[in-house]
This record gives C-alpha cells, structure tokens and sequence, in this order.
C-alpha cells in the first residue's frame, strides 16, 4: 500500500518550463495498474488533483473536501485527461458544467454526481485503506474510466450547439471556456486515445494564448491587492487592524442597504441609521427583502436580528466603526462627520462610502482625521466584489488595515488607494466617457460605440451604463463643477477652462432623458425602469441637429480609433494614477477595472492589456490622437508612460521599481 499527496498544478510554473513527472504517463500507469488504487481526498483536489484522482478506480473524499476543474478561470482546459474522464463518468451535460464554469464542488455533491464513491467524516486514508481492503480481489476492469464508452446524448449535435451558444454568450469572448466544449465534444465523438490527443493539441492553443496569460497574471493580482501599501511607508505587513464587531450604516439608499446586508452576513451587530420615519421603514423591509432572497439562494441562515434601526445618529455612539453613505453632497457628509465625531466613542474608524469626494476634508471635521479612511463600494453593494479603501495623507495605517480587512471580512477584494478625485476607478473613467462623447459629436452613434465595447468583452457598452446609472448622477456633480453653462452665443459651451468639453449629456438631462429611470436616455426603454435598450431615432435626430448647430461634420469613425481613443484614454490616466502614487501598482489598477468596472478577465485589466499592445504602440497611437485633438489633455501621453517606453518598454511586473524610483532613468 502507498500514499499519495497531491493539490494540482503550481500555477506559478506556467510562466516557466513545468518541472516534477509529467501527470499523463503517470496516470495512464495508475490507471492500468492491476491493483485497486484508491484515492483518499482531503482538503482540495482540483486541477490535476482531481485527474489523478479520476485514474484511480475508486475515490473517497472526506465530507470538508471540495473537488473541481478550475483551469478555465486561469485560461486552460484540463489538461491531463480531465476533459476526457469526466464526461464518461458523470454524463457530459454535469461535466460540461464543471468544466466550463471552473465551479468547485462539495464533497456530498461530488458524491451525487458520481465523482467520489464514498464520503467520509473520518481520517480520508483510514477510510481508503479499508475501503481497499473491501475491494481486494475485485475485477478492476468497470473501474477504469479511460475505457468506459463516453455516454452519448441522443441529440449530441443539439446539445453542444447549444451549449455553444450559451458559453460564447457568457464568454465574452474569452476563448477558454469555448475550447474546454471542443475538448468534451472530442470526448464523445473521439476513442479514448484520440480524445486525449486532441485534449493535448487545445491545451497547448489555449497554453501558449495570450489570454491564459492575462487570466494568470489576474489571479496573481487578485493576491497583490492585498499587500498594500502607501507612499508615507504604511504596509499590510506592519499595520495592525483592530477588531470590529460592531458597525454603523449613515444613510440608507442604494448604497447604504447593501452594505448593511453586507456587514449583516458576514455577522457583524450593524446599526441602521436614517432620518426620516418613512425612509427608515422603506429601508428596512428593502433590507429584510434582500436578505431573505439572498438567505434562500445561498441556503444561510437568515441575518436579520444583527441589524437594529434607527433615525438617530446617536444610535452609533458605541460602534467601533462607521460607514456613511448619504448623499454625494460634501456639506451634509462634513455635517455628519462633525456630529459624528463628537457622539461616537473615542477611537471609532469614520468611513464614507464617497465615490469621489475629498476624504482628507472630511476627516478635517473631526477631532481624530487619523480614523477616517474611504470606503468606497460598488453598486449593489452586497454583490459586487470591490472595495476601495481610501487612504488620506491624515489616514492611521490601522486605519487603513482595519478597512481592509473589515472588506475582507464581509467577502470583498479590497484595494488600497490614495485620495483625489474619483480615486482610481472613478478618476479614470471621466477620461473614458470623455472620449465616448466626442465620438458622438464627431459622427459616431451610441449604438455603434456600445458595440465596439461590449465586442471588446465589456458586459455593457458606455452608453448604456450610462443609462443604467443615471445620466443626471454626472450631471449633477458637472453643474456643482460649474460646467454646465452656455457660451457667449447662447449655445451650450463646448470649451470650458481652455480645454473641449461636451455638453451633449447635460443636453439630454434637460430633456428629462436621464436614462432607464426616465424610460429615455441614450436608447428608448419601454417604460421607466424598463431594461432593454432599444435604439432611439429622436436622439440620432438630436445628434444631426447638434453637429449642425455647432459646425461639426459627421465623418465616418472605424472600430479601431472608437476602441484607442476610449481605452487608451483610461490607460493613459492609470500611468498618471501611477506617476502620482494614488495606486501602489498596475496590479491594483487592474483589480478595480475587472470587478468593480466589468473590463473583460480575460484582457487582465487595462494596464496588463497596455503592456499586451506594447506601451511604445499605446504612446504612439495617443501622440497622434493629441496631435489630432490638442485642446483635450487626457490624450497627451504621460510622462510615466513615455518613460517606460523609452526604457525598451519593460514588463509589467517591472513597473513597479520605475515608479519607485522617479528619476530613474532606466
Ligand atoms: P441614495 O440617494 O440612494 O441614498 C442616500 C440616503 O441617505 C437616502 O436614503 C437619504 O434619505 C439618506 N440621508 C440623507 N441625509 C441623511 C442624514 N443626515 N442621515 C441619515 N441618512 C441620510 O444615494 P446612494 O446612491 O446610496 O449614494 C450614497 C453615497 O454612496 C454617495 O456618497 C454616493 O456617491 C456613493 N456611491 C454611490 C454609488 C451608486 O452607484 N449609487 C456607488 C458608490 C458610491
């Protein structure tokens, strides 16, 4: 009898020649061995782990153990007979799923599907052993899934195009996921051997893609994030978040109710605090709604009794930390900051859930500024993965380790980001949208930039975000900016400080068009509310009578500059991000791009994918497009970014010591 231990592959070796036995040979031999070979599954068995564990003839799992095939996520297919086994052992619509969508599995469901023969709660090689022991003696010949006859459905051509349709829909483009139908598709169509042949050959298209790299060096990022650091010397590794047990919730709108639920699951006592009587009571059947639904879907028990409600902000006084999210007014958020200041106990954390104001302001409200971070989440709050912690230059690094790990906690990628103007994700959007806008007035439509994005991989076009949002969100925060104003000749400015701006938003928003909400925007809905964009004739209307009244000509725009001048707009932004040391590294930039902004997984994030073009060819393409459009700043290249390309354009992981060392000439 012998033991085996194996997790799967060391993602870190991809990058680099594999070393260790190569796992086919090894498993064919398993296979073939004329002894029962067990395997005793604890902990993970994923990837490779569950392969090898697939040319085992049995398999017990102990019940905390969790088994999948998750190489999609990273790029890749099961490469060591993964796509070729499941399919015969468990049906191909169940390992389609599996392999398709990376999903780890349970050891109880794993049971169900027929992937593991026994679960047990004892020692997994205990059980093994004796599990051999009953065995012994057996044919082994019904145990050897690589000579099992793939079941084949009925309608097999159906079934996979289908299937097919629906991964290239979910995909986005990412070419993984189609691949790994392909490979089960040979499963069913091929013999054995010829199967893992073809298995090898899309391995080794997917290996050797650009996409598998950029879905490596995001799962590496994902880990980055949570080494922050920030300019004055602060670090994960040397800042000791206090404990929270108890949080306050200032406002209760969008954001608020979803960071409640939130902080609620994730079993923290929450106080929820409103002003008004009717605001409070709409909250809390919105919260105890979402809460149920969410209970229900994850089979959890419910988390009602953590919150208590309220329409004082006394009822914070003995919350160790607190989270506002009133409006984006900064006189109501300093107001509040103030009040809070003098009621919470001594030592409480004051966030705000701010998507662009001033933290260092508001924590010049209060008598300890060291306490105040950003916290600054996306919407929905209790779904969306992101959170930006906002460091002011006042900011303690407890503070800022309290924050992070307080995201953590409640089941969020926290980022630690510097304070300015939008902070990271916000900031760089501006110059995105920007682009989008000029587009329009120079010929294009929203349906035919929408396109161009969303076939780039965005889950939605910027237009129809936009609508989704609200137009009048950045309308609002344009007239406090005092942008929103006509020039000398009556008409909207379309210059404003000396540099070009469009007033084609605020046009729409004095219409009433402020997008899904008012049924109108950029598209027409079918009602308020309503949610399928539908292009609209009176907006291309509006657009020719704009371009009229304001002496432009429509000219015919291609794909390729409606893609460069939005895309490396934002990027160019991330290296002024990274110039100023509001981001610590790409790696952060491209965190916050990827779950809090819907930029495609399989691109890496906008600075991986800068550096995929070449920073030279990024530089050269916004020279031009600054050369062509002088009078809009966010295309002049910035100096970080001219830098690196003068220095050959080093890789990505190699930024980080340019940026460090600013006079570097490298
Ligand atoms: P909202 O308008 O939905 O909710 C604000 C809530 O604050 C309202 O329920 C209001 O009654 C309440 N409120 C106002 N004054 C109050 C006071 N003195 N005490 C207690 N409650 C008070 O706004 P939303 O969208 O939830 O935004 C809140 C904050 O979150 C803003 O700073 C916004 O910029 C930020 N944010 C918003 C996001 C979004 O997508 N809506 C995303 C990320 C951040």
């Amino acid at each position: 009898m012998s033991c085996l231990c194996i997790t799967g592959a060391d993602i870190r070796e991809f990058g680099a020649k594999m070393s260790g036995p190569p796992l086919v040979p090894m498993i064919h031999m398993i296979e073939a061995a004329a002894k029962p070979v067990v395997a005793a599954i604890e902990g993970v068995a994923l990837g490779g782990g569950l392969e090898l564990a697939l040319s085992c003839h049995y398999r017990i799992a102990h019940s905390k153990a969790r088994l999948g095939l998750p190489e999609v996520t990273l790029g890749l297919l099961p490469g060591a007979g993964g796509t070729q086994r499941l399919p015969r052992l468990i049906g191909v619509p169940a390992a389609l799923e599996l392999i398709t969508t990376g999903r780890h599995v349970t050891a109880a469901e794993a049971l169900q599907l027929g992937i593991v023969d026994e679960v047990t709660d004892q020692n997994a090689v205990d059980a093994a052993v004796k599990f051999a022991q009953s065995v012994e003696g057996k044919s082994l010949d019904a145990r050897r899934i690589g000579t099992f006859p793939c079941p084949r459905p009925p309608d097999l051509d159906a079934v996979f195009e289908k299937v097919m349709k629906e991964v290239r829909r979910s995909a986005r483009g990412a070419i993984a996921p189609v691949t790994c139908v392909q490979a089960v598709h040979a499963a069913v169509t091929l013999p054995y051997a010829k199967g893992m042949e073809r298995e090898r050959e899309l391995f080794s298209t997917l290996f050797t893609s650009g996409q598998a790299r950029a879905l490596q060096y995001y799962f590496f990022a994902q880990r980055a994030v949570s080494r922050w650091s920030t300019p004055s010397g602060a670090r994960w590794d040397t800042s000791k978040p206090r404990p929270v047990r108890k949080a306050a919730v200032i406002g209760l709108g969008t954001m608020g109710r979803g960071i409640s639920v939130s902080l609620a699951q994730a079993g923290f006592s929450v106080v929820a605090v409103e002003t008004q009587e009717k605001q409070l009571l709409e909250a809390k059947q919105a919260v105890s709604g979402m809460l149920e639904r969410d209970a229900k879907r994850r089979g959890a028990p419910l988390a009602h009794g953590n919150i208590k409600y309220s329409c004082s902000l006394k009822a914070a006084a003995d919350v160790d930390l607190v989270i506002e999210a009133v409006f984006e007014d900064m006189a109501l958020k300093k107001a509040i900051f103030r009040q809070l200041s003098a009621i919470c106990k001594p030592g409480t954390f004051l966030c705000s859930n701010t998507s662009a104001l001033d933290i260092d302001e508001l924590a010049s409200q209060t008598q300890s500024p060291e306490l105040v971070v950003g916290m600054h989440f996306f919407a929905p709050a209790h779904v969306m993965k992101l959170l930006e912690v906002v460091y002011g230059p006042r900011s303690s690094p407890e503070a800022v380790a309290t924050a992070m790990q307080m995201g953590k906690k409640i089941g969020k990628v926290s980022v630690a980001v510097g304070n300015c103007r939008g902070f990271v994700g916000n900031r760089m959007l501006k110059p995105y949208l920007e682009q989008a806008f000029f587009l329009l007035e120079e010929g294009a439509t929203p349906e035919q930039v929408d396109q161009v994005l969303e076939e780039f991989g965005f889950p939605m076009g910027v237009f129809k975000v936009s609508d989704l949002s609200g137009l009048d969100v950045g309308w609002k925060v344009r007239k406090a900016d005092g942008l929103v104003v006509p020039d000398s000749t009556g008409k909207s400015a379309r210059i404003q400080g000396g540099r070009r701006y469009s007033p084609l938003g605020d046009l729409l928003c004095e219409q009433g068009r402020f997008g899904q909400k008012t049924g109108r925007g950029w598209y027409q809905y079918d009602k308020p509310g309503g949610r399928v964009a539908k292009s609209d004739p009176w907006l291309h209307r509006f657009l020719e009578e704009y371009r009229a009244r304001h002496g432009l000509v429509a000219r015919r725009i291609d794909q390729q500059e409606v893609l460069e001048r939005c895309l490396y707009a934002l990027i160019n932004e991330g290296f002024q991000i990274l110039q100023d040391g509001i981001a610590a590294g790409p790696e952060d930039i491209d965190v916050i791009y990827v779950l809090g902004y819907g930029w495609p997984r399989h691109r890496g994030g906008p600075m991986f994918f800068a550096d995929m073009v070449g920073l030279d060819k990024v530089l050269d393409r916004l020279e031009r497009y600054h050369q062509l459009h002088p009078d809009v700043p966010g295309l002049k290249p910035c100096s970080l970014l001219r830098k690196l390309a003068a220095g050959g354009c080093p890789p990505i992981h190699r930024w980080r010591e340019v940026i460090q060392k600013p006079h570097s000439q490298l």
